[in-house]
């Protein structure tokens, strides 16, 4: 069992990364109305890794002898005006889930519980490659049109994104 107060944050980590899985699914809906169906897969699979952290925390929730809760979702933003509108919202999505992650760490540590934090550990590694993921996508596509050759040469190269667990 693990402290009330950090069971509900767990679980409501949980749940943000359902709500994360949500929104990357309605980013892939921009491109793949474009016909870019490389970027539309890129963010396809952003949406089953969002749903794999999701399970870490469900796993780990079981783990504790605690039950993990399923709320509702909200609906996503579903209109996005560019590629770059895309990517800079995913930036700052991630953004976000990292100080709900760095929030967590810190409840976990004032309640000395050592597990915890060592289960969020590899969360905080992964937020530094998700952020640097999409800092690094906007910096090409500052240099490239939407649609132009580059972004094309882009589109091809995450068709072949597979999902890493
Ligand atoms: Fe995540
Ligand atoms: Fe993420």
């Amino acid at each position: 069992m693990l402290p009330e107060k950090l069971t509900q944050a767990l679980n409501d980590q949980f749940n943000n990364e359902l709500q994360a899985a949500h929104s990357y699914t309605a980013m892939a809906a921009y491109f793949s109305e474009k016909g870019y169906h490389g970027f539309a897969n890129f963010y396809l699979v952003q949406s089953r890794e969002e749903h794999f952290h999701a399970m870490k925390f469900y796993e780990y929730l079981v783990t504790m002898d605690e039950k993990p809760v399923v709320q509702s979702l909200s609906e996503p933003k579903n209109n996005y005006v560019s590629a770059m509108d895309v990517v800079e919202s995913s930036l700052a999505q991630e953004k976000e889930v990292t100080s709900n992650i760095y929030a967590l760490v810190t409840l976990a540590d004032e309640l000395q519980e050592h597990a915890t934090l060592s289960f969020l550990d590899w969360f905080i590694e992964e937020q530094m490659e998700e952020e640097k993921m999409f800092r690094d996508i906007i910096t090409r596509l500052k240099g490239a049109g939407e649609g132009g050759e580059y972004f094309l040469k882009m589109n091809d190269e995450f068709a072949a994104r597979k999902l890493e667990e």
